[in-house]
């Protein structure tokens, strides 16, 4: 059993408060490691919990859960905590779970969760939805869907993303959602495989032939996931597409890491943009 043959991997290091007298990590804590791996493994199928379950009609329970010790983890260890789902029964999904050190066993477990009625806690059969969902992610095929298209197609999901991103989470005016600019830009939205509008992000095309990237906001719960990337990845092809010599963007200061990665370079000085310090960014087509 190798880290490579999940396609889930959670990376962690262990802290000194997790570790007892006998300086090893206490046996409980790795009951918790899964836990945190199976959050990412909701956000990896890029399904916000929350508003998944509430769409799918039920709630996954935890009906038994066991753990097997092989090795013993230290302060300071670099672990991986891997997850697969084994199997889909009627009511039941069954995860293996693995901790490995590099690519030394520590741990294993079995994880049987149980879709079921929030309301009466009974069980109900696990949509097939979420079956299928499961069934492709673990086939290692794609799970997002992403459009481009014109405002008149996409603002009922463009406008819901940025309500909850800019609104709810940023406290932005409730201007935010849209602009002037909306109706003839071109837009991007990314789709789960419940048809829920994920993240979002437009493309403005300025005087000069160049193509300017902004509003781009994903769901507070999946970011980290690589969905920003792959908007803005979609954005790019579209900009590239219809001819433009450039694209450019007003990046916040805790985003400018992100647009570098992506192979945006800065131009010019910081400056303020609705209260936020931005830089601008710019990558040549
Ligand atoms: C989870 C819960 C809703 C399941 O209801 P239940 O009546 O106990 O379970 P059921 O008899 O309907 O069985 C449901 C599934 O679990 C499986 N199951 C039940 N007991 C099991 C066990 N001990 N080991 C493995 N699988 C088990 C059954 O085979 C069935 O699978 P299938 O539908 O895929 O064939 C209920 O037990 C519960 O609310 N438990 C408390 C949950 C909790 O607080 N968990 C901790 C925090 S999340």
């Amino acid at each position: 059993m190798k880290p490579n043959d999940f396609q889930l991997v959670h990376r962690l290091r262990v802290r000194w408060a997790e570790v007892d007298m006998q300086k090893i990590v206490f046996n409980a804590h790795y009951l918790m490691y899964f836990d945190t791996a199976i959050t990412d493994y909701w956000r990896a199928l890029a399904l916000p919990y929350e508003e998944a379950m509430t769409q799918l009609g039920g709630e996954l329970y935890v009906k038994k859960a066991s753990v097997e010790y092989h090795r013993s983890a230290r302060f300071d260890d670099r672990l991986a905590v891997a997850l697969k789902c084994e199997r889909i029964g009627n009511s039941s999904m069954v995860f293996t779970g693995a901790i490995f050190r590099g690519d030394e066993l520590l741990v294993t477990c079995e994880l049987v969760y149980v879709f079921a009625d929030p309301a009466s806690q009974t069980s109900r059969p696990v949509p097939p939805g979420l079956r299928s969902l499961v069934e492709r992610f673990e086939a290692g095929e794609s799970i997002l869907e992403i459009k481009i298209g014109e405002w008149t197609e996409l603002q009922l999901d463009v406008a819901s993303i940025r309500r909850a991103v800019f609104v709810q989470d940023q406290c932005s005016a409730l201007e935010g959602e849209w602009d002037e600019y909306d109706g003839s830009a071109l837009h991007a939205v990314a789709f789960n495989a419940l048809g829920q509008g994920i993240a979002s992000g437009r493309l403005v095309r300025q005087h000069n032939a160049s193509g300017k990237i902004s509003r781009l906001a994903v769901h507070r719960a999946l970011r980290g996931g690589g969905i920003g990337r792959a908007i803005l990845g979609a954005l790019v092809i579209a900009s590239q597409k219809r001819g433009d010599h450039e694209i450019m963007l007003h990046a916040p200061g805790r985003a400018e890491d992100f647009y570098l990665r992506e192979g945006f370079m800065t131009r010019g000085e910081p400056f303020i943009e609705a209260g936020t310090l931005c830089t601008e960014m710019f990558k040549p087509i």
